[in-house]
């Protein structure tokens, strides 16, 4: 059954022409919450190769902008689009919006960052909960008041546990596990609506 599924979307986004399925799980949340709106200013955390950026340039009538953040090697085949820009380095290396070269803060900060897994359980559920704590240190320099953050955790107490402690940042949090997400998949996502500024 999961081979199935993973053939359908990945069937899909090669006829989509998608750099990943991806797409589509972002497709399934912008749909259900709107995220993503024809002015959006979009930060991309985790972009690499960049399926969840081409879905929010091809959404009709956008006239927003995105910058992409991956510690992998600038996706050239992406970077001439001239409502993006994209820079290799890691979240942890932002301070300051100059870094990413903007100088007013995002509408929506979407992560799919997915730490290097070991296989190991608890590790790699550590590891994806460190990225989203970092998320969260970085989100007053990041997201405006008001704004929107859409990320991606794997499943653990602890990582219910962080959210249930973050649910006054924000007017709404929501969580979803896209159906495009592989059977075997711990991945589910958080939606965050409204934030609150500190
Ligand atoms: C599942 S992929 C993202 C797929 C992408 N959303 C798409 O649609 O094409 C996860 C990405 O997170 C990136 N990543 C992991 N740790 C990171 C960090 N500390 N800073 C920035 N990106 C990171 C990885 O390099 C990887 O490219």
């Amino acid at each position: 059954m999961s081979f199935k599924v993973k053939d359908h979307y990945f069937n899909l986004a090669k006829k989509n022409n998608y750099l990943a399925r991806s797409a589509f799980k972002l497709e399934e949340i912008d749909k259900k919450y709107s995220i993503i709106n024809s002015g959006s200013h979009v930060l991309d955390l985790g972009y690499y190769p960049g399926s969840w950026i081409q879905y929010v340039l091809q959404k009709p009538k956008f006239s927003g902008m995105v910058t992409g953040v991956d510690i992998q090697e600038v996706n050239e085949g992406l970077a001439k689009n001239p409502r993006l820009n994209l820079y290799q380095m890691s979240i942890e290396d932002i301070c300051e919006l100059a870094d990413i070269g903007v100088d007013k803060k995002f509408d929506v900060v979407q992560s799919d960052m997915a730490p290097k897994t070991t296989g190991i359980k608890t590790v790699d559920q550590l590891r994806s909960l460190s990225l989203v704590e970092l998320v969260f240190y970085k989100l007053p320099i990041l997201l405006k008041e008001g704004g929107d953050l859409v990320i991606k955790v794997f499943e653990s107490q602890d990582a219910q546990n962080f959210f249930k402690d973050q649910k006054n940042q924000f007017e709404k949090i929501n969580f979803l596990r896209p159906k495009s997400t592989r059977k075997v998949s711990k991945e589910y996502f958080v939606i965050c609506k409204g934030y609150k500024f500190p």
